[in-house]
């Protein structure tokens, strides 16, 4: 065999493994409860709608659903996806459309088209790490901006100091990546006058900003805000928001179907960067979401998830108040919607050395914050998921979890404690 390091291209080496896959792979072991996946609970799927949209699709559509499609994507789902942003008061043209391969090919053409080796993306620490994987492979740089719990978005002035450093230092920032609604991983929500004011300040400095809205749809809680896409359509509407949506949270992952929507200039040069990455849409699957879609089902279905969610989330945080310790640098975050939320632990903890011992030791999982920090990684945090396991394994879980972080805590106030080593895992 070749020496594989020697042919690698730059961008191939700095890839990185993605710690979520790796981990995922320990839902599959039966004896180990896991808050680790970022999965829908499986007894939301539609599963009865989902097959009768798929007769259809074989009835009525075959010759056109097993053939090759248009890179733009399907015209019938693209009518359907313009009805469903319609509803939310968010109004687009076919030209402002690309149906894609779920929101992570989204994440993975953005950086190739914006980015040059050593180029900044301004993002938030913590952010989601499928992003940070995709800029780094495309050798990008990540400004990281400080958010947190209590401030409800990044924190402005660290943004205006840290980017005027930047510019001042000769570095060069193309877009700003946010997750307004339900941030993976905190599950935080940015406020209205936050978003306002982000978007104020990419037009100051000629800034794109990727808004990436998985969860957007999952809010269980509150009222919905508007998006950063329509703060820009109802107001100066200069295009500078490329906004992702997909169909992953609010039907099924395995559709692998999203879509983006931007200005139409933008939304030419994605198509030119998607067709050499895969010609198109899997066209099957977007006829079989576009029937779907076309019976109106969609609206009850998100319903009956946000409240599924509603009550999981409910749940889990009456489990983490009963179980938890008892301690004010013990805490979490309450999320309106999304997934996941947040633990926040005392700083002498390290939760990838955490990791380690609650899968040994307590057989439960979740995924260490570290990796959710593009560099110089926070390390006493970490992110749970409560949407994919039952009522029955949230109470387990959670007692296992706190019985992990209590003896961490003890141990290192009897002075047996570790420090606060990077296991490099
Ligand atoms: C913030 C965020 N963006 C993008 C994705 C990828 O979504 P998709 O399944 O549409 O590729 C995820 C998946 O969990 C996510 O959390």
């Amino acid at each position: 065999m070749i020496n594989l390091e020697t042919m690698l291209s730059d961008n191939a080496k700095n890839m990185k493994k993605s710690a979520i896959r790796e981990l995922l792979k320990l839902v599959a072991r039966p004896d180990i409860i896991s808050f680790a996946g970022g999965l829908p609970a499986p007894d939301t799927f539609p599963v009865d709608d989902l097959r009768a949209a798929a007769n259809v699709v074989f009835d009525k559509h075959a010759a056109k659903a097993l053939q090759y499609g248009t890179t733009e994507g399907d015209t019938d789902l693209k009518a359907e996806v313009i009805k469903f942003e319609a509803r939310q008061g968010v109004s687009i043209k076919d030209d402002n459309l690309l149906i894609v391969s779920g929101s992570q090919q989204a994440l993975d053409m953005i950086p190739k088209l914006f980015l040059n080796p050593g180029d900044y993306v301004i993002a938030g620490r913590p952010t989601y790490l499928g992003a940070l994987n995709a800029i780094q492979s495309y050798q990008g740089k990540v400004l990281g901006i400080p958010f947190t719990a209590e401030l409800d978005g990044f924190d402005m002035n660290a943004l205006e100091q840290s980017y005027a450093q930047l510019v001042k230092g000769g570095g060069k920032a193309k877009y700003i990546y946010v997750i307004p609604d339900f941030q993976n991983p905190a599950g935080l929500c940015w406020s209205l006058e936050k978003r306002k004011a982000l978007l104020q300040f990419a037009y100051k400095n000629g800034l794109f900003i990727l808004e990436d809205s998985p969860y957007r749809e999952i809010r269980f809680l509150g009222e919905p805000i508007p998006s950063i896409y329509q703060l820009d359509q109802q107001g100066e509407n200069r295009g500078v928001v490329i906004n992702l949506k997909t169909f992953s949270k609010i039907l099924a992952p395995g559709t692998r179907t999203g879509w983006i929507m931007a200005h139409a200039d933008v939304i030419n040069k994605l198509v030119v960067a998607k067709q050499a990455m895969d010609l198109c849409t899997n066209v099957f699957a977007q006829k079989w979401l576009a029937e779907y879609l076309k019976t109106g089902k969609i609206y009850d279905q998100i319903k009956k998830t946000c409240a599924n969610y509603r009550e999981k989330r409910n749940f889990m945080v009456e489990m983490l108040d009963k179980y938890m310790p008892k301690r004010a640098d013990v805490r979490w975050t309450k999320p309106e919607g999304g997934l996941f939320l947040w633990i926040i632990l005392p700083s002498f903890i390290s939760t990838d050395d955490l990791l380690i011992k609650a899968i040994e030791q307590e057989k439960v999982a979740f995924v260490a914050g570290s990796g959710f920090y593009f560099d110089d990684p926070e390390r006493n945090a970490m992110r749970i998921n409560f949407s994919y396991s039952g009522k029955d394994q949230i109470e387990e879980g959670i007692k296992r979890l706190a019985r992990v972080i209590a003896k961490e805590i003890q141990e290192h106030e009897s002075g047996k404690g570790g420090q606060n080593q990077p296991l490099g895992v």
